[in-house]
């Protein structure tokens, strides 16, 4: 159900650009900081408020007040949540982003954890791409575990693939992307694992659906005490997300990480992140990329 307009303040009036006050920032910072754990420093206001006017016109009100009542009410809370988590996301992302972990993945980790396991693939190994944005790292880790298993049957795998915003997530499923997207693919890959769009005009490339088979999609919020998942992982990548956070939240997330992983799992972060300072229990054993013991 649509909110009443004496609950939301909306109104019919011309909309003039809303100037968001102080105080209605420092209430969006704190609820976002709870609900999503992103930190926006008051340097963030002028963004905060640019990307919500969107909002506003959606919701067809005429200020940051009538928006504050509209999500934090119980009906706003359902619906406006979701867009404002949109909203304060950054989902910047490539294929083959940070490319020394993909080398690291062939080379090292997938090798040692075949060695731990023998012959026994029963299980698959699990992967999880946390915080996956619109699917180039769950993607190119897919390709990656293709090729690894293609050379070392018998190898079975899963990828996880989670994000919090529900609008990247749908984006991630189609697995479209434009041409110029997938320049970080090696040639041979890209024949492999890219389906080109008939109309070649639109310049449009598809994941082909063996890959994408590979990948499950599903929304998880990093702030949920319990991630909802049975199964245990062998790899968790969570790159370029800690950073948004604030320092206890980093703290607590690396410990769930930790309590989700095999022993001998791999966490790797993003290149400007990391675990010093926080006092969690992994081993160093490459750049940004840390094993549980
Ligand atoms: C910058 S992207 C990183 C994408 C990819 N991992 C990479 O390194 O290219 C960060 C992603 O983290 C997601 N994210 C932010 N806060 C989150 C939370 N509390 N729970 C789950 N995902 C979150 C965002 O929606 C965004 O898609």
């Amino acid at each position: 159900m649509q909110p009443t307009a004496a609950e939301t303040g909306r109104t019919s009036q011309g909309l003039a650009p809303a100037k968001m006050r102080d105080r209605e920032f420092t209430q969006f910072s704190a609820l976002i900081r709870q609900r999503v754990g992103i930190q926006l420093p008051p340097a963030k206001k002028t963004m905060l408020e640019s990307r919500l006017h969107k909002r506003l016109k959606v919701l067809r009100l005429d200020s940051f007040e009538a928006y504050g009542s509209y999500v934090f009410s119980p009906e706003g809370q359902r619906t406006e949540m979701v867009h404002l988590i949109d909203v304060v996301t950054t989902n910047k992302t490539d294929f083959f982003r940070e490319p020394g972990h993909f080398e690291y993945l062939t080379h090292t980790a997938l090798p040692a954890l075949r060695a731990r396991r023998g012959d026994r693939f029963e299980e698959p190994l699990r992967l999880w791409s946390a915080g996956c944005s619109s699917g180039e790292e769950p993607y190119t880790l897919a390709m990656v575990l293709a090729e690894f298993a293609a050379g070392h049957p018998p190898f079975r795998f899963s990828i996880l693939a989670s994000d919090i915003s529900t609008r990247i997530l749908e984006a991630a499923q189609t697995g479209v992307y434009p041409q110029e997207r997938t320049e970080g693919i090696a040639i041979g890959l890209k024949k492999k694992y890219l389906l080109r769009s008939k109309d070649r005009s639109r310049g449009l490339v598809r994941i082909s659906p063996e890959l994408r088979a590979r990948v499950v999609f599903r929304r998880i919020n990093f702030m949920e005490d319990h991630f909802g998942l049975s199964e245990k992982m062998d790899i968790i990548f969570c790159r370029n997300v800690i950073i948004y956070f604030d320092k206890p939240t980093q703290q607590e997330l690396i410990r769930k990480f930790h309590r989700q992983l095999r022993p001998g799992g791999y966490l790797f972060l993003g290149h400007s992140e990391t675990i010093n300072g926080l006092d969690v229990d992994f081993v160093t054993v490459g750049s940004t990329v840390y094993q549980k013991q």
